[in-house]
């Protein structure tokens, strides 16, 4: 595809609390920088974000507060957008999903689909609250996910396993509000049939994922959604907070949350449109086939956004008037943790992105989340490692590399950029160097790997101080100045460089760094190419340099630690521990343990706890059974490097071969967890 301008659109977080760092590092900072780099590279791009408004979290935070959610969203909705400006997101806008040209969009597309009669209305049981006197919609009710048993599944998704569910499917529901047991009661809503949609929507997946290559997480996800079967689900809602149903006789109910808050992204684009004085603006951005849209999410958001939006608009354009164009690329990450656990805002833990704002900047943070980004697998955020990802890297490296060199020319050459001679070996090396790095760079973020993209860039600062050291501009200085004038003339256009291709990772600091280079306009705004380029001109007088890079020293680590408000879950007491009977060396050695890959994984049939693996041993296939179900779902372990005895004696199990057994920790809870080693290790490794 040719395509001609991007549409950048990130989730629109809840108004209902406050942003933490894990949603930073799932959708924002992802595709900050994304379009940071785009704007470099000058293509034609918009980013679109905003609050969602609606929901019954927020319903739920006014009746605990006895205040309106209105007033709940009117809260939080500018601290969110505030703490975004601080910590560098370049949104062009950031709407909310409360305001009228959002009430109307959404409205427009319903009655579009009801006329069309894409909906169909059905009666349906539904839980209601006989001590509240209502119908309990979504996060209204509570009880155990039918699929992987997690006590607090709420009433339209599973928190823990990411189940879109209906609210009947839950076993032992319960009234958030009041506790009690709801009793079922007929209701009549409005159901979008996306059922009818999963052969297109498969089309589709297949189709975008081969030309823009999704993420494997993003697709496995869909894949399991398809697996189940797609189903009608009700788009109405008996509460009052929320987009009114525009069909008569419906007035008294709402739009289903999701079903309003995708299309925020539209609305939010229109706003921007209007703002701006262009009203039918945003038709490019969503209309014109030559648009590229991608949308950047965190996992718990995959069905929404591959799926349910994307069936939306086939609905849309099914009705033959002006077509929206659909995503290309969904590059959802998982989940960060927080000192190796989950962010939790009823147990307080984790920390807020305005809370760290105020003992650090934003620069550091958004390096060192870069370097974390969740991109296929959970990870972790340690202040230690904020730290020494700060202090070593960023000051040690790119902040030294930037000061020696200024701190050189301001002391030899008087603050002005020395003439070029003729290059030597090393020197053209580094040029060469930094001639292909944008374009390496640049590829990796326009494929979504945006941890490698920041490696590379930090590379160019490392390579850079190794040329300064073989260089020893210090002993050139008096031996041969004018290749002292190169080394430093080369030096100075590396911080240039610099300047622009970190300016997606570290805008402010960039932004310094121009300033202190004495060059008008942004990094950015001269072009990401550019940075191959020696474009600095000899004689060119430079400001006087600042610290780029504060340090943080252990003191300020200690204060934020003291300060987070919430406490880790508190250990389990650990047992005494109590080992077998002492074993020889060869006793040991007659165990054969070996790496194996997990080819295909099933659950056994009438097993609640059997899945069967079909595994490769070098090159034996094998197939092992193991008590895992409750633990893993069979797709997500294909694919996995595991642990197996190889010789040990197959076993029967409900009627099938066990042909080995794999190694799994138990912890005192029960919980199994398989043990897996790196991809790279090849199967049939023996492990001793
Ligand atoms: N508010 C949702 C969440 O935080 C995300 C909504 S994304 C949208 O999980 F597209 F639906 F707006
Ligand atoms: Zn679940």
């Amino acid at each position: 595809m040719n395509f001609q301008r991007t549409l950048v659109t990130a989730a629109l977080p809840y108004a209902n609390g406050v942003l933490h760092l894990g949603h930073l590092a799932g959708a924002y900072l992802p595709a900050d920088l994304y379009v940071r780099y785009l704007r470099s590279r000058k293509r034609d791009v918009v980013f679109i974000c905003g609050s969602d408004e609606h929901g019954v979290a927020i319903t739920v935070t006014a009746e605990k507060e006895h205040i309106t959610p209105q007033a709940v969203v009117d809260r939080y909705h500018p601290m969110n957008k505030s703490a975004f400006e601080k910590f560098g997101m370049s949104f062009d806008n950031y709407s909310r999903t409360s305001l009228p040209i959002h009430h109307r969009t959404s409205q427009e597309f319903f009655t579009h689909f009801h006329r069309q009669g894409v909906l169909k209305e059905k009666e349906e049981l539904q839980l209601y609250c006989e001590k509240d006197a209502m119908f309990l919609a979504d996060r209204y009710v509570e009880g155990t996910c039918p699929n992987c048993k997690y006590t607090q599944a709420r009433g339209d998704q599973c928190e823990n396993c990411g189940t879109w569910l209906n609210q009947t499917e839950l076993v032992d529901p319960k009234c958030k509000l009041c506790g009690t047991t709801p009793v079922v009661r007929k209701t009549t809503h409005w159901y979008f049939p996306l059922g009818d949609f999963q052969k297109r929507l498969q089309a589709f997946i297949e189709e975008r994922s081969k030309r823009d290559r999704w993420k494997e997480n993003v697709l496995r996800y869909c894949e399991s959604w398809f697996k189940d079967g797609l189903q009608d689900r009700a788009v109405t809602r008996d509460l009052s907070w929320g987009v009114r149903v525009p069909v008569p006789g419906f007035e008294d109910k709402v739009i289903y949350v999701w079903f309003d808050a995708v299309l925020g992204y539209i609305s939010s684009t229109m706003e921007w449109g209007e703002q701006r004085g262009t009203p039918d603006l945003w038709r490019k951005y969503w209309q014109q086939e030559d648009t590229k849209y991608v949308a950047f999410i965190g996992k718990d958001n995959v069905v929404f956004h591959c799926i349910v939006f994307p069936a939306m608009l086939m609905a849309w354009n099914d009705g033959g008037g002006e077509q929206f164009i659909l995503p290309e690329n969904v590059p959802a990450n998982e989940f960060l943790n927080f000192e190796g656990q989950k962010f939790s805002k009823s147990r307080g833990w984790g920390i807020d992105l305005q809370d760290f704002l105020k003992y650090f900047p934003a620069d550091p943070l958004r390096y060192t989340l870069a370097l974390n980004l969740p991109e296929s697998r959970d990870s972790d955020f340690y202040l230690k490692d904020f730290q020494a990802r700060t202090n070593n890297e960023l000051a040690a490296i790119f902040g030294n590399f930037i000061n020696r060199t200024l701190a050189f020319t301001e002391k030899t050459f008087h603050g002005v950029v020395p003439p070029c001679g003729p290059l030597g070996k090393i020197d053209k090396e580094m040029t060469a160097t930094l001639k292909s790095l944008p374009a390496t760079i640049g590829t990796l973020y326009e494929r979504y790997k945006f941890r490698e993209a920041v490696i590379e860039t930090m590379n160019l600062a490392r390579a850079a101080n190794k040329y300064f050291n073989d260089s020893e501009p210090w002993k050139t200085s008096k031996e041969n100045p004018e290749q002292c004038a190169t080394t430093l003339h080369l030096c100075l256009q590396i911080v240039r460089s610099l300047a622009i291709l970190f300016e997606p990772v570290v805008p402010f600091t960039a932004q310094k760094l121009w300033t202190t280079l004495n060059l008008p306009g942004t990094p950015s705004g001269e072009g990401w190419e550019s940075a191959g380029e020696l474009r600095l001109a000899e004689g060119h007088s430079l400001n006087k340099a600042e610290i780029l890079v504060m340090k943080i020293e252990d003191q300020q680590i200690d204060n934020v630690i003291q300060a987070l408000s919430g406490t880790p879950a508190s250990p389990a007491p650990v047992p005494a521990l109590d080992v077998k009977p002492t074993i020889t060396l060869d006793d040991f050695k007659k165990i054969d343990f070996r790496v194996a890959k997990v080819l295909a994984a099933e659950k056994v049939s009438k097993s609640e706890k059997l899945i069967k693996l079909q595994i490769e041993i070098g090159s034996e296939k094998r197939q092992i059974l193991a008590g895992i179900a409750q633990y893993y779902k069979p797709e997500d372990l294909v694919g996995k490097s595991i642990v197996v005895v190889a010789n040990l004696q197959p076993v029967k199990l409900m009627g099938q071969e066990s042909q080995g057994m794999l190694l799994a920790a138990n912890d005192p809870a029960g919980k199994v967890t398989i043990v897996s080693v790196s991809e790279e290790v090849p199967s049939g490794s023996v492990v001793r």
